[in-house]
């Protein structure tokens, strides 16, 4: 890649109109599109970043929005056990030493994803194949795994998603797999207190993708009740990481007042004094109607609407896009539209222009009140 810095960015960056931005005033006056997100969110002791790969080092429009909006990011692919250890005898930390170097150079700070994404189908399959004879055996392997890749890159990490998708979606019931199969839940509190022990500075997070949806009912509880027995058990976590891959159900138009049941879980969360992050933030639009001023209307005020509640919780201390341009998005590939059209889920277009959804989240967090930041 041309490899730009944030200070080099900067002294570009008067030219902005080559990012696609125009200042456009908004309500209050201020021109939240010249303003980049990541400034935005710390006026209010927030984080503001975005997942990304080891390729999109190579794309240099790319690397200009992440440089310019963002203050932290996570790598998209890269941590996970499936890119780390493909095989059984096979250990690959390229794209991942990559990308974090790439932050350390560019002063961008870097979340962890993830030590443990308990679900079969992203578990690499010779570790879907393992018969382990005791959960002390189960332990150790879990333990070397976790601690390999925590000790690469503390401290230069602050939050890790120590487990990702561990409970059912559809059934809210803690998920099986072979590492599970002689630990059981003791598999959890296992990888986060290796977590601890070898980043005891860092952040660490249960991620999961229960949302405000009404498909959504059985995994809030059981995400609920997860977290309490994991609290109830000592399990050292700080935080609950809500993915916000949203809308499946659109065009059901997200309104704060029909969501009683979402801010009730919210409510549960901070009550048991979890901290919040919003870590992979995406707008599925899969059952909209392609014309695109009518998407971006509709995403855009979801978008403002979702955010002003989220970000009303003082837990909230970050938010993260899951990529910041619309075809390179994984739904395009996960959920494809039946017609064919290209979806629109992140906040900057296929030519890499910002669009009205980055001017709605950008307004709340004009919007949100200050906390204390992480
Ligand atoms: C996704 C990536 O975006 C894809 O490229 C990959 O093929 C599968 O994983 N929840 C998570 C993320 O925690 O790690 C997932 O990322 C999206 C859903």
């Amino acid at each position: 890649m041309s490899k730009i810095t944030r200070r080099e960015w900067l002294a570009l960056a008067s030219a902005s109109s080559a990012f696609g931005l125009s200042a456009c005033a908004t309500t209050n006056g201020t021109a939240t599109e010249t303003q980049p997100l990541h400034t935005l969110a710390a006026e209010k002791g927030m984080r503001f970043g975005s997942a990304m790969g080891a390729g999109q080092l190579n794309d240099a429009r790319y690397m200009e929005i992440m440089l310019r909006e963002c203050s932290t990011m996570v790598a998209e692919n890269a941590f996970k056990w499936y890119s780390i250890y493909p095989e059984a005898d096979v250990v690959n930390f390229d794209p991942a030493d990559r990308l974090f170097a790439f932050a350390g150079e560019n002063g961008l700070t870097m979340r962890g994803h993830t030590l443990l994404w308990h679900r079969q189908e992203y578990s690499p399959q010779w570790v879907n194949d393992l018969e382990f004879t005791s959960a002390s055996e189960t332990a150790d392997f879990v333990e070397e795994k976790i601690a390999r890749i925590v000790d690469r890159y503390a401290p230069g990490i602050y939050a890790w998603d120590v487990v990702n998708e561990a409970i059912d979606d559809q059934t809210g019931m803690f998920r099986e797999s072979s590492l599970s199969a002689k630990m059981g839940e003791q598999l959890i509190d296992h990888a986060f207190h290796v977590a601890k022990a070898h980043a005891p500075n860092a952040r660490l997070v249960y991620n999961d993708f229960m949302s405000w949806e009404a498909t959504s009912t059985a995994h809030r509880a059981g995400v609920l009740r997860f977290l309490e027995r994991l609290k109830s058990r000592g399990v050292p976590i700080d935080g609950l990481g809500i993915q916000s891959h949203s809308n499946y159900e659109m065009p059901d138009e997200f309104t704060t007042g029909k969501q009683s049941e979402w801010i009730a879980f919210c409510d549960e969360v901070a009550g048991m004094g979890l901290e919040m992050y919003i870590t992979e933030f995406d707008v599925n639009d899969t059952q909209l109607k392609p014309d695109i001023a009518y998407r971006d209307a509709l995403i855009s005020t979801y978008t403002r609407e979702y955010f002003d509640l989220m970000l009303s919780y003082p837990q909230v201390k970050e938010v993260l896009a899951w990529g910041m341009v619309d075809d390179q998005n994984w739904l395009q590939g996960f959920l494809p539209r039946a017609d064919d059209v290209l979806k629109r889920p992140t906040l900057y277009d296929k030519d890499y222009k910002a669009k009205t959804v980055r001017t709605a989240l950008a307004e709340a967090f004009k919007a949100a009140s200050y906390r204390q930041p992480i």
